[in-house]
């Protein structure tokens, strides 16, 4: 069943129309973004449908192929802490739309998430950005047709993301779900918002992207990644800096910090922040070697100094490198999800073979490998 089959099953009509939004996969700068730091997200062709159509009150309706039952919820009631589960990621949007000066009505709404749930690829981001884009489009705001529309919705996105889902992620996924075209990776600087597309045309140089979802526990409601965000913000603090982004002099920084755990957290920031500017260098120049060695760089570093990969995203790493990828790495915020690996496309299943034999040696979950290329953004299907 898609979307517009669950909405006429659940509602009795067909829907006024139907959005979709992809996940994400960095290919780099990880955990930079709420240090106002650089990433370089790509979206994916896996995307969460929502057909929709408005109500003429401010009930919101949402039914899910993936999950039984109907939720239902007034507009007036959703506020933080007061909605639960995947429910908070669609009713967040309209309440942090009217925050943001968009009236909105209620909504009859089916959901068809198409993005792996749990595998660090944003499906929550897809789905927000499904439903603002739903939202936009419906209440004639018009925000899908201009970057700075589109960037408008990506703040709307993450505010339902803080607020209403409860996640203190720092808007690197909604932007790539919103802002991303196919073809290319998005640069974002996080400190003023700026974007930049770069072309990436993995298949011309023979290569392409592998991505592993380990299948692993990620959940990042819970405390490990709000803690790794408060230490870089007391760094920043004792650097008398705005965020780590200002860090300029690295090793004059880390002299300043006396607690071992916090300058490794700040030697991560501050050369993963270098690393994307070096992949971006180096794809634009062919050089994809280097872009590999430099993933493979950022996964270290994720793994020592930020300490938020795990068994599984370090055995894929080890795996794909071993079975002759340029370069590897964890993607996303980590503690598992997902890793990516640039190969060259004729050794792209031998790579996908080796990941699950070191899998099944090391006693994992199978893992689930799959191909990607850069894909378009949130936008309407019908
Ligand atoms: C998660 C968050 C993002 C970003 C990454 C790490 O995906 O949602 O905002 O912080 O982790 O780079």
């Amino acid at each position: 069943m898609d979307a517009r089959e669950a909405f006429r099953v659940a509602f009795g009509r067909a829907p006024e129309g139907l959005w979709s939004a992809p996940g994400r996969v960095n290919l780099i700068g990880e955990h930079t973004d709420y240090n106002g730091g650089l990433a370089l997200p790509i979206a994916l062709p896996q995307r969460t449908y929502a057909a929709a159509s408005p109500r003429a009150d401010r009930r919101l309706r949402v039914v899910s192929v993936q999950a039984d039952g109907l939720v239902e919820v007034s507009l007036d009631e959703v506020g933080p802490g007061r909605v639960e589960g995947w429910a908070a990621y669609v009713a967040g949007v309209p309440w942090a739309l009217e925050r943001a000066g968009f009236p909105v009505p209620g909504l009859d709404l089916a959901i068809d998430g198409r993005v792996p749930l749990g595998a660090g690829l944003s499906s929550s981001a897809a789905l927000e950005c499904a439903v603002a884009a739903a939202y936009s489009d419906l209440c004639v705001f018009d925000l899908l047709s201009t970057d700075s529309g589109r960037a408008q919705l990506v703040s709307v996105c993450r505010r339902a993301e803080n607020d209403i889902a409860g996640a203190p992620t720092g808007g690197m996924d909604q932007s790539a779900s919103l802002l991303c075209r196919a073809d290319h990776a998005l640069l974002l600087d996080c400190r003023d918002g700026h974007t930049e597309q770069v072309p990436v045309d993995l298949a011309a140089a023979g290569l392409a992207l592998l991505v592993i979802d380990t299948r692993a526990h990620h959940e990042l409601v819970d405390g490990q990644y709000g803690a790794r965000r408060a230490t870089c913000e007391r760094a920043a603090a004792i650097l008398g800096v705005e965020t780590l982004r200002e860090v300029a002099d690295l090793p004059a920084a880390l002299a300043r910090l006396d607690e071992d755990g916090m300058r490794r957290r700040v030697r991560h920031v501050v050369t993963e922040i270098g690393r994307v500017n070096d992949v971006v260098v180096a794809l634009r120049a062919g050089e994809y070697g280097r872009v590999g060695a430099i993933f493979t760089a950022s996964h270290t570093s994720l793994r020592d100094d930020y300490e938020v990969s795990c068994p599984e995203l370090d055995t894929a790493v080890e795996a794909a490198a071993g079975a002759g990828a340029l370069g590897a790495r964890m993607t996303g915020g980590g503690f598992g999800g997902s890793a990516i690996a640039l190969v060259p496309a004729d050794i792209l299943p031998a790579t996908a073979e080796a990941v699950r034999t070191a899998f099944a040696q090391q006693g994992f979950r199978e893992p689930n490998c799959f191909e990607v290329a850069a894909s378009a953004g949130a936008g309407r299907d019908e």
